[in-house]
């Protein structure tokens, strides 16, 4: 593990090998960072290097692990200027394998258990991580393990049972998922990917900040809205800017990062707005925006910090509003979003209305996914409201009921 020099824990600081499979620091359970020698790599790396390389988020591979990558072609998503807002751009994450930004951490994280010669993994999602595992384990040929709320959007099963992945259908949250997950890893020989409770998974997703970087020459947005479940690609991000600036690709600064969270299920606003360093389980957790409903982040701790330390925000929107704003981004943009990726239009909304962001500052919103994967969910709420169904101009040559 030549690249990667140690683990190290961001409670505690506590240093472990990278050379056998790691999860959690053992003192305290907090969250392991990869660390590499970013000196060494700067004296070998420029930006300029990259341009020619693969568009996938290996193309940065110096900063990504030692191992032949299990790739579908994950990443390099493209940044496009908005055209209802000046100097708003989308990175539109739905046009990953399995369309969503899992497939980033999960490309990494099977490439990791592969190159450990792990053999079964298991996962607790909230539906999206889920496909994406399965995806990548396939193609790793390792076995996976799905256990995801039995009400999660159609396509997250039915990709799963396709690429052959085991799955478990839960009565409850994607936290009643982990604590299965977590009963049964022991007896069943099963290596837990569960969000931030392995390295990898937050090395592949980090990839966005190299991007977010890339795409705009090198210069940081002034804000980046991430919609956030277990926030693992915020804290990605946080990380990939911090190694980036001892690379020498930026400077010291940094975009106000803001989490945005269904009202519906709002954990880490509510422990922003009340200050704390740590969030509360939420209770009854209820959204469409199915990978927003996550009652309690293990990197809760992370986020918040990251919050303080851009001078961002968290900001939490109804299911109605992303509603609205997923058919403003079809209408205006000819992009459709998931749900969660709706909700950053929302946010940014409110942040204008509110003076947090102006017309000059430049923000990036994440689509953390494509609208193809949550058909039924918005079938469902479109026949709810009539009048959002197709007139007859929109499906011209079609006889039909409307
Ligand atoms: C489409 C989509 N967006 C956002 C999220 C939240 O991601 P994170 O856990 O990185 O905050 C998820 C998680 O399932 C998701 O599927
Ligand atoms: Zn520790």
């Amino acid at each position: 593990m030549a690249r990667i020099t140690h683990l190290e824990c961001t409670k505690c600081g506590q240093r472990l090998s990278a050379d056998t499979p790691q999860t959690v620091c053992p003192q305290d359970g907090g969250v392991l960072y990869a660390r590499y020698d970013l000196n060494a790599i700067k004296a070998t790396l420029s930006p300029g290097q990259l341009r020619g390389r693969a568009c996938t988020m290996w193309r940065y591979a110096e900063v990504l692990p030692e191992a032949e990558p299990v790739s579908l072609g994950e990443g390099f998503t493209p940044m496009l200027p908005s055209r209802e807002y000046p100097n708003i751009y989308i990175k539109d994450e739905g046009l990953n394998p399995t369309g969503s930004f899992k497939a980033r951490g999960l490309s990494a994280a099977v490439t990791m258990a592969k190159h450990y010669g792990l053999k079964k993994l298991a996962i607790p999602s909230a539906g999206n991580a889920a496909g994406a595992l399965a995806a990548y384990a396939a193609a790793a040929g390792i076995e996976a393990y799905i256990f995801m709320p039995k009400d999660v959007p159609m396509a997250n099963r039915i990709e799963s049972e396709y690429y052959g992945a085991h799955v478990t259908l839960v009565d409850g949250l994607i936290s009643d998922c982990a604590r299965m997950v977590g009963e049964r890893k022991q007896i069943e020989g099963w290596f837990d990917v569960s969000t931030l409770k392995e390295p990898f998974r937050l090395e592949g997703k980090k990839t966005m900040g190299y991007e977010v970087a890339e795409q705009l020459g090198w210069r940081m947005p002034q804000g980046i809205i991430y919609p956030t479940g277990g926030g693992v690609g915020m804290i990605g991000m946080w990380k990939a800017f911090d190694e980036m600036e001892q690379l020498g690709w930026i400077g010291p600064k940094r975009p106000k990062m803001v989490a945005v969270q269904s009202a519906g299920c709002a954990p880490i606003v509510k422990a922003w707005d009340e200050g704390k360093a740590a969030a509360e389980m939420w209770a009854n957790a209820a959204t469409k925006a199915a990978g927003l409903r996550v009652p309690k982040a293990y990197g809760d701790y992370l986020i918040l910090d990251i919050l303080r330390k851009s001078r961002g925000t968290a900001v939490a929107v109804t299911d109605l509003e992303i509603m609205d704003a997923l058919h403003q981004w079809a209408r205006v943009e000819g992009i459709f979003a998931a749900p969660e990726g709706a909700a950053a239009l929302a946010a940014n909304r409110k942040l204008r209305e509110n003076g947090f962001f102006d017309s000059q500052d430049t923000v990036v919103l994440f689509n953390t996914g494509t609208g193809l994967k949550y058909l039924d969910a918005l079938d469902c709420a479109q026949q709810r409201s009539r009048k959002d169904l197709p007139t007859s101009r929109q499906i011209a040559g079609i006889i039909g009921p409307y």
